[in-house]
């Protein structure tokens, strides 16, 4: 039997309503959904394969028209629901969210007010939605995160972040750096140090400090990677742990990868993954997607150009304590 249970993430559509400038779905108006059959059907196999945890993306999931009905089958099949919004929409959805079972929020939120935040994201209300959606949605009982891009366009707003969140009593922090299909460089890497070593050395009793490791690398070899080639933190060698525990289903595609941070990056493996269904028959754990994960379980450590925080933080974590605190993906 397993001992950690595992992570089912789907990208749920493409369509976006907001116009963020670092990202390749942007006022979106792709016609793909995810179907509720098709997740009842994959419900059942994903219990069988350990998986607990499910999470939707997007696109931005709260567009989904049956995203309420989503989270309701998965919670009735034992699943903890999550979903990662831009916000606009969680104000006037959150009650039937919650109502539904969903079990945590996270609100993307870049900058510590609107006057950041909604530049960023070029979408005006974004921030107040963002934040009262959360706040909303923790009151009816859902766990409340935030995730946030870190660039060199935002670092100098984290440590206000910091307060703000923690005044308004998110409960966890993903910080991830910035990816761009081009290097990015930052103009001074020490004030970087400067301004966000901070919110990693803060007292976690106190404050809401970030999970995972930190954006710009723990180690000095890590940060000089980092700031010179902008390869962020990765899983330390020699195995990747993550691709035991996550399976990430891009449903436009049809395709399944054995970890969030691969379906974005081209080139290391074909197309890219393991199809989703074998004979139109919906398919978890598949020869081939199992030599897709074994084979970055063994590499990913030498040849990933870097995981998000909470994914180099969650493989070393099974590593060194064979065990994760929920939801610490
Ligand atoms: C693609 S969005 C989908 C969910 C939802 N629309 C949202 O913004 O939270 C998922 C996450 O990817 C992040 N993201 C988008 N573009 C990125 C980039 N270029 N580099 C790093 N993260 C990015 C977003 O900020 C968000 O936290
Ligand atoms: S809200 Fe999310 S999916 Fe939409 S453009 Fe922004 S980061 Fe991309
Ligand atoms: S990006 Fe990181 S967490 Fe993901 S497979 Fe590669 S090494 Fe593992």
């Amino acid at each position: 039997m397993r001992e950690r249970h595992r992570y089912l993430f789907i990208r749920i559509l493409e369509a976006c309503n907001a116009d963020c400038f670092m990202c390749d779905f942007a006022l979106s108006r792709d016609t793909f959904r995810f179907s509720l059959e098709d997740f009842e059907d994959l419900l059942p196999k994903a219990h069988d394969a350990g998986v607990r945890y499910v999470r939707f993306t997007g696109g931005e999931p709260l567009m989904h028209p049956d995203v309420v009905e989503l989270v309701r089958s998965g919670t009735a099949a034992g699943m903890k629901m999550s979903l990662i919004t831009n916000g606009s929409m969680l104000p006037r959805m959150a009650e039937s969210l919650a109502a539904a079972g969903l079990a945590q929020v996270i609100v993307s939120l870049d900058g510590a007010s609107a006057a950041t935040h909604d530049v960023y994201r070029r979408s005006p209300g974004m921030f107040d939605s963002g934040l009262s959606g959360l706040r909303t949605a923790a009151a009816l009982g859902v766990l409340p995160r935030v995730n946030t891009v870190v660039g060199p366009h935002n670092y100098a707003q984290m440590p206000l972040l910091q307060q703000v969140l923690t005044q308004a009593g998110v409960r966890q922090w993903e910080l991830s750096a910035l990816k761009l299909d081009r290097s990015i460089t930052y103009p001074d890497p020490d004030d970087v140090r400067r301004v966000c070593d901070g919110l990693y050395d803060a007292d976690p009793d106190r404050v809401l400090v970030p999970m995972g490791r930190r954006f710009y690398g723990d180690e000095p070899e890590e940060q000089a990677r980092y700031f010179a080639e902008s390869v962020t933190p990765r899983a330390s060698q020699p195995l990747c742990h993550v691709t035991d525990d996550v399976i990430y289903i891009d449903g436009k595609y049809g395709r399944m990868y054995a970890c969030s941070c691969i379906p974005h990056r081209e080139g290391d493996d074909g197309p890219g993954g393991a199809p989703v269904r074998e004979g139109g028959v919906i398919t978890l754990d598949t020869p081939a997607f199992r030599k897709h994960a074994d084979f970055y379980r063994d590499q990913g450590p030498l040849v990933c150009n870097g995981c998000s925080t909470t994914a180099a933080g969650y493989s070393d974590d099974v590593a060194r304590l064979g065990s994760v605190t929920p939801w610490h993906y």
